[in-house]
């Protein structure tokens, strides 16, 4: 494949940029400035050089994959992009306007992909140039540990797009499961019931942070408790998908609890505000109810 372009040089994004090239493949990495695409490729630098000192990788390795990697302004260069994968703010207004952006220079052959995590993708198609070359290729978080891609196939997506995008995802060395576009997919439809859950369980006083995130951390064999997983992936986040869940079944299930919404009135959304069910500003976190 030619180059892979990567909208959103983010957690999402930086990881995506990251095992793209560690597989081989020119990146071309762009955020709202050319700053942050910089940034986000100095992260990538210190995760590989965290993978050279535990002996993952040689230096060679993080050389050559950093060498693939190049921060670009805008979407302008990614013309030559065979597969444009956007990972950008999880807000549809966003992301419609940079595929009316990428839309000004994507190849004829190239495919426009989402790494949304609850938008459907039928509809953000619509804001794409060529529906048929457009998918959901939802990555997990932290991208180069975790083994999964969601691939999620639209009304309108061909063939040819699922079969290039399974392709690409395989040779990132990550297993691909195929989902229908309804909301959450498959693994957030099952995972933010039991976020969302946890946190009603804290809200009405039924156990502290620690004694929920014990309970099921070694009740159930999860490598997280559900409230720290809720803040590792962002509070906001979660209520943002909580919501399209509910809004988009009408079923009351998914209604979001209401100390998930205060905690994300207040700007507490967890890891990246260093405040969430856990104090991130000491050297460990600490649960605050
Ligand atoms: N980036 C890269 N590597 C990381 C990492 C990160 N952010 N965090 C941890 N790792 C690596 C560590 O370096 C370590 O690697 P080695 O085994 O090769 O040494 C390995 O992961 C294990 O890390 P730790 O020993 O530090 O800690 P841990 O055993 O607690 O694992 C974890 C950390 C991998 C994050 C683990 O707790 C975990 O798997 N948690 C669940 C994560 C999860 O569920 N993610 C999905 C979220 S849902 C989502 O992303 C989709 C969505 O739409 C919301």
């Amino acid at each position: 494949m030619q180059a892979v372009g990567v909208i959103g040089a983010g957690q999402m994004g930086a990881g995506i940029a990251q095992v793209s090239a560690q597989a081989g493949y020119r990146v071309l990495l762009s955020d709202v400035s050319r700053e942050r695409a910089e940034a986000g490729k100095a992260g990538i630098a210190k995760a590989l050089d965290r993978l050279v000192t535990k002996e993952k990788i040689t230096g060679d390795a993080r050389d050559a994959a950093l060498a693939l990697i190049e921060p670009v302004e805008g979407v302008a260069a990614m013309g030559d992009c065979a597969l444009v994968i956007e990972a950008a703010t999880e807000r549809e207004e966003i992301k419609r306007a940079i595929f009316a952006d990428v839309g000004k220079v994507l190849g004829p052959q190239a495919i426009l992909a989402s790494n949304t995590s609850s938008i459907p993708i039928t509809r953000l198609a619509q804001a794409s140039p060529d529906p048929a070359r457009f998918v959901g290729v939802h990555f997990f978080n932290p991208v180069p540990v975790m083994g999964l891609i969601e691939l999620i196939r639209g009304l309108a997506t061909s063939d040819a797009t699922v079969e290039t995008v399974e392709a690409y995802a395989q040779s990132l060395g990550k297993q691909v499961v195929r989902a229908n576009d309804a909301p959450g997919f498959i693994v957030n439809r099952v995972l933010m019931p039991m976020l969302n859950e946890a946190c009603f369980a804290l809200g009405e006083g039924v156990a502290t942070v620690r004694d929920i995130d014990l309970g099921c951390q070694l009740g159930l064999n999860h490598p997280m408790g559900p409230l720290t997983l809720a803040d590792f992936i962002g509070l906001d986040t979660c209520l943002e998908i909580c919501r399209v869940l509910h809004t988009s079944t009408g079923d009351p299930k998914f209604r979001p609890a209401p100390l998930l919404v205060k905690y994300v009135e207040a700007g507490w959304f967890g890891r990246k505000t260093k405040r969430g069910f856990y104090d991130y500003t000491g050297p460990e976190p600490v649960p605050t109810r």
